[in-house]
């Protein structure tokens, strides 16, 4: 589609990758989503995305957190097309490092939606998710040549095509503490795995300034300190505190009594409060799943989520989730 020159027309906008932006859809060219079943790919799709806009919107954490984020991100796509590696050597990387259920996953995949939505360009923004666990196979090289097609050549190629976010989710596993291999699993062929990852990493950091890459890691201990040095930015994302819970809590309420009118009972704000605190050390993946445990916690309510009561949320909260 050619861009339109007619009179009184704007001239379509400059993006910050230097393209011209095309009236359409989120005003992008199409873009090609990587076979899904390519080895390393968990998840492939195309940005902006609606689920991880309102996965995004739900994620509690303390003021102003997601929003330097965003900053960075958008800071680092400003950068890195702008200023040669060698003079900045930002690898477009940022870490998410923090307890399990704390929201890592979650907010990787809404930064990547915000990015594609605050930064347009010509070409469609694409998100890639790797799986490590597919990639880290025990069989003799395999993990160096899966991990070296992965960055080499099939992120290399979709990086080539235009804008993209990748998730690498529990990057220890592809990045493991090289110096903490232990003699019995195939240290040799780990090793290699991990220069090869980093290898990769170096390459598409200087050949493509449009790639973002969010890692994630509940185990920063084990992870290689070479990646952590590559990162731009390491963010520990901490686990809820009172204020947060009491959100969390009252967002998961509000959803179950969309469906079930009965349990909007527990949105009574005293209540609210009381559970908040009592949820202390749960992290936010627990206390939502401490809603639904509430609702199958009295014999009597048969399981009926209609007939939860305030009480009953108390009870799970403080048998920390129903966990005990
Ligand atoms: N701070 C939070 N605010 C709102 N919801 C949260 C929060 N933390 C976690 N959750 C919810 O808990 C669930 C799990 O979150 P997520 O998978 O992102 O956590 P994670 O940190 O990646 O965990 P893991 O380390 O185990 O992979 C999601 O449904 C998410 O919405
Ligand atoms: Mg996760």
């Amino acid at each position: 589609m050619r861009e339109s020159t007619r009179e009184g027309r704007q001239p379509a906008p400059k993006t910050v990758f230097g393209g011209t932006m095309r009236q359409g859809l989120h005003g992008s060219a199409l873009r090609r989503l990587p076979d899904g079943s390519a080895p390393g790919v968990a998840d492939a799709r195309l940005l902006p995305n609606d689920d991880f806009a309102a996965a995004w919107s739900a994620i509690v954490l303390p003021d102003g957190m997601k929003q330097r984020l965003l900053r960075t991100a958008v800071a680092e796509a400003h950068l890195r097309a702008a200023v040669p590696f060698d003079a900045l050597p930002l690898h477009g990387v940022i870490l998410l490092t923090g307890k399990p259920g704390v929201g890592k996953t979650t907010v990787a995949r809404g930064l990547a939606d915000r990015v594609a939505r605050t930064v347009p360009n010509a070409t469609e923004w694409l998100f890639v998710e790797v799986d490590p666990h597919s990639l880290a196979s025990s069989s003799l090289g395999r993990s160096q040549r899966a991990v070296e097609q992965l960055f080499g050549t099939l992120l290399d190629e979709h990086a080539a095509a235009g804008p993209m976010v990748v998730l690498l989710d529990e990057v220890e596993t592809l990045f493991t503490d090289r110096a903490a291999l232990s003699m019995d699993a195939n240290p040799v062929d780990v090793h290699r795995a991990v220069d090869a990852a980093l290898v990769g990493l170096d390459r598409l950091a200087r050949r493509h300034p449009q790639m973002l890459i969010v890692a994630t890691t509940n185990f920063s201990d084990a992870l290689d300190p070479a990646l952590a040095s590559r990162a731009d930015w390491i963010v520990e994302v901490p686990p809820p505190d009172p204020a947060a819970r009491r959100l969390i809590l009252e967002h998961t309420i509000a959803a179950v009594a969309a469906a079930f009118p009965g349990a909007g009972s527990l949105l009574e704000p005293a209540l609210l409060d009381a559970a908040a605190e009592a949820a202390d050390g749960l992290d936010g993946r627990r206390l939502r799943k401490a809603v639904a445990t509430a609702c199958a916690y009295r014999q009597e309510a048969q399981g009926d989520p209609d007939r939860v009561t305030g009480g009953d949320l108390l009870a799970v909260l403080r048998e920390k989730g129903g966990q005990r």
